[in-house]
């Protein structure tokens, strides 16, 4: 009890941590809150030394709700330290909630534009969407809908730790008239100081529509619509929690340009259905009012010019087409160049099968939409069968398989085919729904030898980086980000407890000048040397042909640096395997230019059907002809970084504790291979 009064409270929270950072699956080197539901990082501030990281909380469940701002600090972006919740959501006099607390950001309001604080202690400011859960009029007058999303802002004058919200709440009350209709989807508020204007500067999510509005205020207070931007590329889901930063192009001065990075849910790569959460970026211009996106940078999604077109649709019946109609599909045609099997409303059931052709393409390209019903392998073809998919059949058995995004846009996709060259299969359109969003729409299928176009720059293309969001108070062109370390696909039920969910390593960003375009490069940004307290064990090979490695190396806890030549085949290193069915494999494919993450049988992947995938992040040799892969390894998680930083994958994995032997593969011929393997040490102890 004595003891108690004079250990600091921060000494007390770092004991509790030390005892209870251990549990299966817990982050050592990345941050997790010690109990309880986590999502995106908010208001990440670099204040007096201090780098503040904020993150949608649940303070009472497991799961999302009650949604509040937690806060934990750090000094070195590795070790930190959880404090107490900052926003808390508002309830009314029963306890019912009011208002909760969604994503934005925060700034260092020093020269007190906002009349906070007092001139000793100019106040940091939060500004966030209040995301109101009750028809009310607030104490000040304002009037609010059930579901309305508004801006907020709240002060902290003892550097974060308690915050008050601002009387006059919100600052904004809803979107500017003509999107009036979205009041409930308008959300995420980055905000910044731009010196060339000596402005304020917001970027804020009209999520449905795809658009990012642009504000701009001397106070914080008072906010005047400037602009807009969108939509652009990626636009398969919501737009969430926007960013927009400067950064120098290869470090030259005078050689600015800005990055707009935008949350995308779901619609991301990853995810089979593109049922996941992602990030993508647009490099442009902007001059204090406008983005403007480089041209280069904006993509219109045409499936390649030489494809060979296998159906348009353009006859008057299915039969017509060459396709066999069963059910209500019978006697029935297309529609507008697409299969929409609306005939009978929702209720409409049937198939249509192609001919039989011989697969000689690297991939089938289709326009597929609505709705989300997937192929299911137990129930396929039995009366049970409530699939909206598209189905490849080679040799009697589903090999590709897709379905639509329930509401989702008709939009192009592909299947790699390159493995079933030479054999016979058909494709079969199957509509066996017949509840809300028991359709499906199909447009044109096409055989081509090239892949489709990039849709979007991803800055992650592993599937577990969400909602990333960049550090303010850092040099105008120092730019730290942090991402959810998770996916609203499977969020809720990774198999963790007390806690549920992580935060991404600390990542510097930087734009590179690759292949005559500026791409964004990350690296780790934290102090990852503090953590290595052993040698590493490091190897060189001259050549690695057609053999699997065992390390003489164990562990869950690694920076790992492997650089290799490759000439054929795959090449790569399973960590957390047993050497028998358990492994997250990690490599490099020179046939398709991509490293990529397969966690098919990293441990638990059956909590959802979601979770377990093969994730490829496009990456070129480098000039000397070399690859390298930088993987952190953590408890549940591995990081890849290629090359300098230009591609990512993130992929959290729940593998059994026993298992932790490396071993590296080759199914082909790498060369001058070295590797590097170094243990890393807990953060939490
Ligand atoms: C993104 C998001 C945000 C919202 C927050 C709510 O993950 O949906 O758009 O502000 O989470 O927790």
């Amino acid at each position: 009890m004595l003891l108690r009064g004079v250990i600091a409270s921060s000494a007390l929270a770092a004991m509790a941590a030390a005892e209870s950072y251990k549990e299966t699956y817990r982050p050592q080197f990345h941050f997790s809150p010690e109990k309880n539901w986590m999502n995106d990082p908010n208001g990440l501030l670099y204040h007096d030394g201090v780098y503040h990281l904020f993150y949608q909380y649940n303070y009472g469940g497991i799961t999302w709700g009650n949604m509040s701002w937690g806060h934990a600090t750090s000094k070195d972006l590795t070790h930190w330290e959880q404090l107490p919740i900052a926003i808390k959501a508002n309830e009314d006099a029963s306890g019912a909630l009011t208002e909760m607390i969604y994503s934005g950001s925060a700034v260092f309001d020093s020269k007190r534009s906002s009349g906070f604080g007092s001139k000793s202690k100019p106040p940091l400011v939060a500004v966030y969407t209040s995301n109101y859960e009750q028809d009310i009029t607030l104490a000040n007058g304002k009037a609010v809908l059930n579901g309305q999303e508004s801006q907020s802002i709240a002060f902290s004058t003892d550097n974060g730790l308690t915050w008050t919200q601002y009387a006059e709440n919100p600052v904004i009350h809803e979107p500017p008239s003509q999107y009036a209709d979205q009041y409930q989807q308008f959300r995420d508020p980055f905000v910044f100081w731009h010196a060339e204007t000596t402005k304020w500067v917001m970027v804020v999510s009209l999520a449905d529509l795809h658009k990012l509005l642009i504000y701009t205020s001397s106070d914080l207070k008072d906010w005047t619509n400037v602009s807009e931007f969108g939509p652009v590329n990626a636009v398969g889901g919501q737009w969430e929690c926007p960013n927009l930063f400067p950064l120098l192009v290869d470090g030259k001065r005078n050689a600015e340009k800005w990055v707009m990075m935008i949350g995308i849910n779901p619609g991301g790569p990853a995810v089979p259905y593109r049922l996941g959460s992602a990030t993508q970026y647009v490099v442009g211009g902007f001059n204090g009012t406008h983005f403007t996106a480089d041209s280069n940078n904006v993509y219109e999604q045409e499936p390649p010019s030489n494809s060979e077109v296998f159906a348009d649709w353009s006859q008057s019946t299915f039969a017509a087409a060459g396709w066999t109609a069963t059910g209500d599909l019978v006697g029935q045609g297309p529609e507008d160049g697409t299969v929409l099997t609306l005939q009978d409303g929702d209720a409409t059931v049937g198939t249509l099968t192609s001919p039989t052709f011989r697969i000689s393409s690297n991939y089938v390209i289709y326009q597929f939409g609505c709705c989300y019903n997937p192929y299911n392998a137990t129930t396929y073809g039995t009366a049970s069968d409530t699939e909206t998919a598209m189905n490849l059949v080679v040799n009697g058995a589903v090999v590709r398989t897709t379905t639509g995004v329930s509401g989702g846009d008709v939009i192009w996709e592909q299947w790699d085919t390159s493995d079933l060259i030479g054999k016979s299969g058909y494709i079969e359109i199957v509509d066996k729904s017949t509840g809300g969003y028991g359709h499906l729409q199909v447009g044109q299928i096409l055989f081509s030898n090239s892949s489709l176009p990039p849709e979007a720059n991803w800055v992650d293309h592993g599937p577990d980086y969400y909602a990333a969001a960049t550090y303010n108070g850092l040099s105008t062109y120092e730019r730290v980000s942090v991402g959810w370390m998770s996916s609203w696909a499977y969020g809720a039920e990774i198999p963790t407890t007390p806690w549920r969910s992580a935060m991404s390593v600390p990542r510097l960003m930087t734009l590179k000048t690759i292949s005559g375009a500026a791409k964004l490069v990350q690296q780790p940004q934290m102090n990852l040397a503090s953590l290595e307290k052993t040698k590493p064990y490091s190897k060189t090979w001259s050549n690695l042909s057609k053999q699997n490695v065992t390390l003489p190396v164990t562990g869950k806890l690694f920076d790992i640096t492997l650089q290799f030549t490759p000439v054929s085949g795959k090449f790569g290193i399973d960590v957390r395997t047993d050497g028998k069915t358990q492994r997250t494999s990690i490599g490099y494919d020179p046939a398709k230019a991509t490293m990529f993450v397969d966690r098919q049988a990293s441990g638990d992947v059956e909590f959802s059907t979601s979770f377990p995938g093969v994730y490829y992040g496009p990456l070129s040799k480098q000039k000397d002809g070399s690859v390298k892969l930088r993987i952190l390894l953590d408890w549940s998680s591995v990081e890849v970084f290629g090359n300098v930083g230009e591609s990512v994958i993130t992929a959290q994995i729940f593998p059994s504790s026993a298992d932790t032997k490396l071993a590296l593969f080759s199914t082909g011929t790498a060369k001058n291979v070295s590797l590097k393997v170094t243990p890393v040490t807990s953060a939490w102890v």
